[in-house]
């Protein structure tokens, strides 16, 4: 007989959250959960995805690259919602250019990178983290990377700045702690999302990468979201400044560690 596991729910009404990259991928989880918690979501993607937005849903097209968008979107969620509870940096991209070792990378892949994952997540903290100061709250979540913390061929550009996501995520968690601020960083293993399946073979395919894993699967955008949920709530109110790893335990597997058989993924 399977034993209980527990429910957990979250009660977010009259919060309001701004989310980068909202139309797909981990990003639309987020926005998912927040909107199923009863809070008010807005989110920034340069995708224009809004077929028939909800009440308590904001979709604002933009590039995360660009201040003005970034300040945009910060005060058109405040005008619309009355204030800025959460701020999910969450918009990144990994080109498939971007592939290479240092000695390829070309300048465009490498500035639209730097600009969009590293640049963007401060415009977009800048802007919430001054409203932030005059309510006197606010969680920040920066969405990092298991490649954070260890690295692979091929990267150098994504995995450095993963790395300064969290440093980011520390550095304004210091900086505003006395402020009634708090600011974390989430690092997932592998998630189902476009963005991973447009790698997948890149990476040895599924069966390769969920095996990488000990929990010996993918994760879900979901999880990822559940995470960010439960760092934004009171239940989280002493942790800041720091990063969570939502990875399956991919980063307690050393490279020296005897791969566990394989098992199809089903
Ligand atoms: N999927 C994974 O396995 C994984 C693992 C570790 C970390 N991450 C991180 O999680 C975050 C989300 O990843 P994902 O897999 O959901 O990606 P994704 O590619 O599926 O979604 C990214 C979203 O960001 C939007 N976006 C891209 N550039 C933008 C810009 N300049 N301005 C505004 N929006 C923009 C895209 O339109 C898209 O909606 C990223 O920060 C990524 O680095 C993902």
């Amino acid at each position: 007989m399977s034993r209980p596991e527990g429910t957990v729910s979250y009660d977010n009404r009259g919060r309001v959250a701004l989310v980068s990259g909202g139309s797909q991928g981990i990003g639309m989880a987020v926005c998912q959960a927040f909107l199923a918690s009863g809070a008010h979501v807005a989110s920034i993607d340069i995708n224009s995805f809004c077929g028939n937005p909800a009440e308590n849903f904001l979709c604002l097209q933009g590039d995360t690259s660009s201040e003005d968008d970034c300040q945009r979107a910060v005060l058109q969620t405040v005008s619309a919602f009355g204030g800025l509870d959460i701020l999910v940096n969450n918009a990144a991209i990994q080109p498939p250019d971007s592939y290479v070792p240092v000695h390829q990378s070309t300048q465009a892949s490498w500035q639209r990178m730097v600009e969009i994952n590293f640049s963007g997540y401060t415009w977009l903290a800048k802007h919430a983290i001054a409203h932030m100061l005059r309510q006197g709250s606010g969680v920040v979540v920066n969405m990092s990377s298991g490649q954070a913390h260890r690295t692979a061929r091929g990267v150098p550009c994504y995995g450095p700045i993963k790395a300064a996501n969290i440093l980011q995520a520390m550095q304004w968690g210091v900086e505003y702690a006395r402020n009634g601020i708090r600011v974390v960083s989430v690092s997932p293993g592998a998630i189902r999302t476009p963005l991973v399946e447009a790698s997948l073979q890149q990476q040895g395919g599924e069966m390769e990468l969920a095996n990488r894993h000990p929990l010996g699967r993918i994760g879900n955008p979901e999880e990822v979201a559940a995470a960010v949920l439960w760092l934004c709530s009171p239940a989280a109110s002493f942790i800041t400044a720091t990063d969570l790893q939502v990875d399956g335990g991919l980063g307690a597997f050393g490279a020296f560690a005897d791969p566990y058989p394989k098992q199809s993924p089903d």
